[in-house]
């Protein structure tokens, strides 16, 4: 397989992917929604994203359609994430996903959520290889775009295989593989393992992606040079930076990388992502704003006592005074 380095190659089975970039935004589900994207592509267009996960089954049922209904208007490459332990569902949702614009399918391997993992979905199909090969193999065979799983490096450390249960996914035609370096036992504690992803990684053909604990620019270009990864996958590191992603992709490409938004413009950001959300939600905008403005409001003085008004905000109105004044006070 063509190997880039400035991006990565995706045959598909129809369709085939090149991206333009080795950095990817991993899926966070209450995190990576419409609005969340747009700011992310604002310094780094041609990366790959994804919406929230999809769950196959609520999907069947007509709930978390809007996930997949505003694929088509998405500025750039746009990965839906599939989560479900049975393949029929999967199959549709991935069909419905084509349709609607996905840029790929990707299947949830990794999620430790005890109410998902414990049916059997999610990091529940690290227990059961071979229903999460059926599940690879039906999809691949739904879709013409490419098709790629996202897990971790096993249910528990006794059990832990990450190469055995990664080459039953290539074989069963998975076109890339993003390794969280963590057991599902491990949930988000201890660090993520480098060193195993990189095992994993020397012994597949298909695209690896290293995950877990990448939140600057450093810790991506150490991660890529232990591991030999194709790219990286940020999560947490995202959340409150959008401008990281663009950061990373420049420092993997040798580009300049550029610095971190001004005090005035993190607020004008602020103020972008919170009246996206209330043009897109009404009110409700608000509740899903706050998380992201304790995320953002940070690193210049004050930034504690405003990010403790905009929390605390009962109105958007009140919202976006504590904003618009904060603006005045840096002319
Ligand atoms: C709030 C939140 C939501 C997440 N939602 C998803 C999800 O929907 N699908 C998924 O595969 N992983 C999900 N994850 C896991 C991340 O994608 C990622 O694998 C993990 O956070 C490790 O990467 P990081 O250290 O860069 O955050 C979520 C993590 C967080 C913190």
């Amino acid at each position: 397989m063509e190997k880039l380095l400035s991006g990565i190659n995706l045959p598909g089975s129809g369709i085939s992917r090149n991206l333009r970039s080795r950095v990817i935004q991993s899926p966070l589900a209450g995190v990576t929604d419409q609005t969340f994207r747009q700011l992310i592509r604002k310094w780094a267009p041609d990366t790959l994203i994804f919406t929230e996960m999809v769950n196959a089954t609520s999907l069947e049922l007509g709930h978390g359609e809007c996930k997949v209904n505003e694929l088509a208007a998405e500025q750039g490459p746009i990965g839906v994430q599939l989560l479900d332990h049975r393949p029929a569902p999967m199959v549709n949702a991935a069909i419905k996903a084509e349709e609607s614009g996905a840029y790929l399918i990707d299947i949830n391997m990794g999620c430790p959520v005890k109410k998902i993992a414990h049916k059997g979905g999610g990091s529940g199909l690290l227990k059961e290889p071979t229903l999460a090969t059926e599940i690879v193999q039906a999809v691949v065979k739904a879709v013409s775009i490419p098709v790629t799983v996202k897990t971790r490096l096993g249910w528990c450390q006794d059990s832990s295989d990450p190469l055995g249960f990664a080459l039953r996914l290539q074989d069963a035609g998975a076109q890339l593989l993003t390794l969280h370096g963590r057991t599902r036992e491990q949930g988000f504690s201890g660090t993520s393992n480098w060193g195993a992803i990189g095992a994993v990684k020397q012994k597949l053909d298909i695209p690896v992606i290293a995950n877990g604990d990448i939140k600057s620019c450093s810790d991506a270009l150490r991660c890529i040079a232990l591991t030999g990864a194709d790219g990286v996958m940020i999560g947490r590191g995202s959340m409150g930076s959008p401008w990281l992603i663009g950061q990373i992709d420049a420092a993997i490409k040798g580009n300049p990388i550029m610095q971190n938004p001004e005090p005035k413009e993190i607020i004008k950001l602020i103020l972008e992502q919170l009246n996206s959300l209330l043009e897109k939600k009404g009110d409700h905008g608000l509740l899903i704003a706050r998380k992201h403005m304790s995320w953002t409001c940070k690193g210049f003085p004050e930034a504690s006592c405003l990010r403790n008004a905009l929390v605390r905000a009962q109105t958007p109105m009140e919202a976006i005074k504590l904003l618009e004044d904060k603006l005045v006070s840096f002319n």
